[in-house]
């Protein structure tokens, strides 16, 4: 019997946190915190899954079921995706799933994108089904916006094609930035953000003050589009100012919160920062900053009650690991 096992890294969002799911680029960062995947086919006709990290262990369910009933929250994204998958790519067996993650779902680094996309280049190299990026792309796309119902799309091409990528939705653009690491400083708040809700608030404000809103993604946009530049020319400094500017903007959208505030206070106030603000949906999470003393600035974030994570950025994307 063939198994593979794939994995594909969480991310960090550096740029156009919620404009982008309004139709503005954001820029996003693969880290080096991954989550595998081993897949095998299973001769009863269901769906069989294992992911200890969130507390299952021995789920089944008939493949004529998929999508029914309740479905755990550890077990939506894959129980989806595994129905768009058999959509698209009829098989007659059954499948058995196992996950591991190096990474605690709290931390906003988009585990259920990059367990799904796992998942998905798993099902594609154990049926021989030739790998195209954007085909995946558009699988887990679809599982995500039928679990979710929002979102742009960003951390699942994240998890696809890795490294630091300027995007635009759904993939119209996917842009990789030449660069070889971001001296980049996390910071998690300790709180978790609940992204779907943080979401629906600004789409709720963004209807409500529809000009409001409009004109600060322009100007994140335009942000954006210097930092593109700013990364490119490996000028941290200018990239770090460009931070300051959108943490800015996503305050006056309301999306911040004390924690965040207070950490990435910390970072500034100590003058080694080059710039910090928060990442995603704000409301919790992570902060992220960029300077070059990373030592000074974990300290800094420590003393305000954060947890410095050890990520580097520009990590690589989904790949099949071992297929035995
Ligand atoms: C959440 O991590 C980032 C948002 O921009 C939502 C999204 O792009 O799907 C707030």
């Amino acid at each position: 019997m063939r198994r593979v096992t794939t994995s594909a890294p969480g991310k960090l969002m550096l740029f156009g946190d919620h404009s982008v799911v309004y139709g503005h680029p954001c820029i996003v960062t693969a880290i080096d915190q991954r989550i595998s995947v081993v897949v095998e086919k299973h001769e009863e006709h269901v769906f069989a899954l294992s992911a200890p990290d969130v507390g299952l262990v021995e789920y089944k369910k008939p493949k004529n079921q998929l999508g029914l009933h309740n479905v755990p929250r550890g077990v939506t994204f894959l129980e989806t995706l595994y129905k768009v998958f058999l959509d698209r790519y009829p098989q007659n067996d059954g499948i058995f799933v196992e996950t591991k993650s190096q990474f605690s779902s709290s931390f906003g680094f988009g585990s259920s994108s990059a367990v799904t996309v796992a998942f998905g280049r798993a099902l594609m190299e154990l049926y021989e089904i030739p790998f195209v990026e954007l085909d995946l792309f558009r699988m887990c796309y679809q599982a995500v916006m039928e679990v979710q119902g929002v979102g742009s799309g960003f951390d699942i091409a994240s998890a696809i094609w890795g490294k630091t990528i300027y995007y635009v939705k759904p993939a119209k653009v996917v842009e990789p930035l030449e660069i070889e690491s971001i001296p980049l400083i996390v910071g998690f708040t300790g709180v978790k953000a609940d992204t779907a809700t943080i979401v629906r608030m600004v789409e709720e404000l963004k209807t409500r003050k529809p000009d409001f809103v409009q004109h600060i993604f322009d100007q994140i946009e335009e942000i954006t589009n210097l930092a593109r530049s700013a990364i490119s020319a490996r000028d941290w400094r200018a990239v770090g100012q460009l931070m300051n500017q959108n943490e800015e903007l996503l305050e006056e959208l309301g999306v911040s919160s004390k924690e965040l505030d207070a950490l990435i206070g910390a970072a500034k106030d100590l003058g080694e920062a080059h710039g910090a603000k928060l990442s995603g949906a704000g409301g919790g999470d992570c902060m992220i900053s960029l300077g070059e003393d990373k030592q000074k600035i974990e300290d800094a974030i420590a003393m305000k009650g954060g947890e410095p994570m050890n990520v580097m950025a520009n990590a690589g994307g989904v790949r099949v690991e071992l297929c035995e």
